[in-house]
C-alpha cells in the first residue's frame, strides 16, 4: 500500500498532505485565493474585457454634461457615437498615439472608456494632458485606488464619481465584478457643476 502522498499547495507552496490524487490547495482559503486571482486577471488583464461597451446608463449623464465628439478607444458597435472615433487595432488608428486636441472636431466632451490593461495609466495620463478651454474629458475606468495610476490620475482630475453598484457593461450576462468610477477633467466650471448634477444620483461625487 501507498504512503502518504506529499504535495506543494499551488498557492501558499506549503507542503501537506493530499488526500486525493487531483488535491493542488492545502486549505480552502488557498483555493478560493486561486479563484479570485483568475477572475482578477479574465476580468481585469484579459483583452476580452475590450468587447465591454459602456451602457446607455452612463452615456445618457455624460451628454447631459456636453456633446460626445470624440472616442479615442472606439469600437464600431458601441452606443458611444462620437463624432470622431478611433478603433485601434491593424486598420485602425491608434488612439493612444495621436493628439487628441487636434483630433477633437470642435467643442466638446472626450470621452474615454479605456482598454483596461497595462496601459491603462498612459490612457488616463492622456486624459489630463487634453483638457483645455472648451475641451473636457470623463473616463470610465474601473475604482481601483491602490493602484500607481489610480493615485496619479486623482491628482490631476477635476471630479470623481464612485458609482455606487456594479456597472452592467453592454454584452455582460451581470453587474462588472469591479467597482468603477467615473472622472472628469475640465477647465470650465459649469462643466463640473453639469457633472455633479449628472452624476450625483449613480455615485457620490467628489473633487478629489
Ligand atoms: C473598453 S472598450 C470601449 C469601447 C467604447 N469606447 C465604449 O465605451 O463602448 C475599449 C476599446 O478600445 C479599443 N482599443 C484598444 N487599444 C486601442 C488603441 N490603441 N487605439 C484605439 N482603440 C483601441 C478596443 O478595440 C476596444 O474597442
Amino acid at each position: 500500500m501507498r504512503g502518504p502522498r506529499y504535495v506543494r499547495c499551488a498557492t501558499c507552496r506549503a507542503r501537506f498532505t493530499a488526500a486525493r490524487s487531483t488535491a493542488r490547495y492545502c486549505k480552502p482559503y488557498c483555493r478560493l485565493a486561486a479563484h479570485r486571482k483568475r477572475a482578477r486577471r479574465s476580468v481585469h488583464f484579459s483583452s476580452e474585457n475590450e468587447r465591454w461597451r459602456t451602457p446607455a446608463v452612463v452615456l445618457d449623464r455624460v451628454r447631459l454634461v456636453g456633446p460626445i465628439i470624440l472616442d479615442p478607444c472606439g469600437a464600431p458597435d458601441s452606443l458611444v457615437r462620437a463624432t470622431v472615433e478611433f478603433y485601434g487595432g491593424e486598420i485602425g488608428v491608434d488612439g493612444l498615439s495621436c493628439s487628441w486636441r487636434l483630433e477633437a472636431p470642435g467643442e466638446g466632451i472626450v470621452f474615454v472608456n479605456p482598454p483596461y490593461g497595462r496601459n491603462i495609466g498612459a490612457w488616463l495620463e492622456k486624459c489630463a494632458a487634453t483638457v483645455e478651454p472648451g475641451l473636457s474629458v470623463i473616463a470610465l475606468p474601473p475604482a481601483r485606488p491602490g493602484s500607481r495610476w489610480w493615485q496619479a490620475m486623482c491628482s490631476t482630475a477635476t471630479r470623481l464619481c464612485f458609482w455606487h453598484q456594479r456597472i452592467k457593461f453592454i454584452g455582460a450576462k451581470t453587474g462588472a465584478p469591479f467597482p468603477s468610477a467615473v472622472v472628469l477633467w475640465t477647465r470650465e466650471d459649469d462643466v463640473a457643476e453639469r457633472f455633479r448634477e449628472a452624476f450625483s444620483d449613480v455615485g457620490r461625487v467628489v473633487a478629489p
